[in-house]
């Protein structure tokens, strides 16, 4: 397999930085041989490293990019619509992790477990762009796609917890410096920052991004939009609302599903711990089961916290819907930065190098 050189636009940013961790866990079966970084002109020069390897941060070019095999772009959609056309014309494998392309239909949007079969190199050659999805539709669409399969999909309604760094560097930044001021001043009153229209230490709120004309906010239609266009169901009916919390990394989310067939809870939670990329927590602790130590108060539930640094997506809190002649409720969480980010676009680079994209 051909040994690959790959850029990744917004090197020194969460995502980014995160893109180089998993290169230099050494994972994937990718057959990178050289990373390129790129950022703003501010960073230029910067020393990153991935695994043993260090790479130096270079200024964000035509030219440059175009010396690589593939390209990751974690940095704003302006610069995705600045560079990717260019690239995607002389065959450069472009993987987007801004919202810029995600709806054009023309671009696929892909999370290799769900619709990978949208990287068969005969689809991307001669286009060579493919979009990932925003970091809280990736896991949702994860589960819906077991859901559909067995049971049939009706209706989704989902609320998201997101950590601040859905909003990047500086959304870590913002958190650590109102907590911090906090415990100094035992000020609580609520202002905006250069993140959060308000302040989000010990605070949530309903608003991740601007609000739309319909009164969705942003993120909420891109949830929407998303989970639509991956499971290829344009007219599924998803009501989503986003809701910004006080933790650093994971995002969570609480979904209720109607479904088109009884859901059997047991089966689902087997059918779902099977599928590529998901674990489940059980509700009650099975080696407690008959046990004096076995208690309807005790529940097991995944956390954000938990999902740090993992690949999985964790499911909790399977039941039965009592909204819906049949449905299923479950909470979910997943490391934003990875499945919802930087791993899911280098599974796509690794999912098309598999299939020969590169020779
Ligand atoms: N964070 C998440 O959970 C998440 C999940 C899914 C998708 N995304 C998307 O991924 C992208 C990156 O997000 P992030 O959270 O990693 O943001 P971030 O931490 O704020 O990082 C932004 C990156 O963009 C770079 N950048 C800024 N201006 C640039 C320019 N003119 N030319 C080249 N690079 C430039 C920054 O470089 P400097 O350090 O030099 O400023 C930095 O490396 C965004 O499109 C975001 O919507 C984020």
């Amino acid at each position: 397999m051909k040994q690959l050189t790959l850029g990744i636009v917004g090197a020194t940013g969460v995502v980014g930085q995160t893109a180089l961790d998993i290169l230099g866990d050494g994972e994937l079966k990718l057959p990178v041989k050289t990373v390129r970084a790129f950022a703003s002109p501010a960073s230029v020069g910067k020393r990153l490293s991935w695994g043993t390897q260090s790479v130096v941060v270079e200024a964000t070019e035509a030219e440059s990019l175009a010396q690589c095999d593939a390209v990751l772009f974690a940095s704003e959609s302006d610069i995705s619509k600045r560079f990717i056309p260019a690239l995607v014309e002389r065959g450069i494998l472009c993987v987007d992790k801004s919202s810029a392309f995600r709806d054009d239909p023309a671009v696929p949007l892909v999370v290799p477990e769900v619709n990978g079969e949208l990287l068969e190199t005969k689809n991307i050659r001669g286009k060579s762009l493919v979009a990932n999805p925003n970091c809280c539709t990736t896991p949702l669409v994860m589960v819906l796609d077991v859901i559909r399969k067995n049971f049939g999909l009706k209706r989704v309604i989902v609320s998201t917890y997101q950590s601040v760094s859905g909003a990047g560097k500086p959304g870590l930044e913002v958190l650590e410096e109102e907590a911090r001021q906090f415990f100094q001043t035992q000020d609580l009153s609520v202002k905006p920052s250069r993140a959060f229209p308000k302040s989000i230490a010990f605070n949530v709120m309903p608003f991740v991004a601007k609000i739309l004309p319909n009164g969705d906010t942003d993120e909420e239609s891109k949830i929407i939009f998303e989970t639509r266009k991956i499971l290829g169901m344009p007219d599924l009916p998803v009501e989503a609302t986003s809701v910004r919390v006080p933790t650093f990394v994971g995002h969570a989310e609480s979904v209720t599903v109607e479904t088109e067939q009884p859901v059997d809870i047991s089966r689902l939670e087997k059918l779902i711990a099977s599928s590529k990329g998901i674990s489940v927590i059980p509700n009650e602790n099975p080696s407690a089961a008959g046990s004096a130590e076995e208690s309807s108060d005790v529940a097991y539930f995944p956390t954000p916290r938990e999902v740090q640094g993992k690949d999985e997506v964790l499911v909790g809190r399977l039941r039965t819907a009592k909204v819906f002649a049949n449905g299923v409720s479950l909470w979910l969480v997943s490391d934003n930065l990875r499945k919802g980010a930087a791993l899911n676009a280098l599974q796509v680079v690794e999912t098309c190098a598999g299939k020969g994209y590169f020779g």
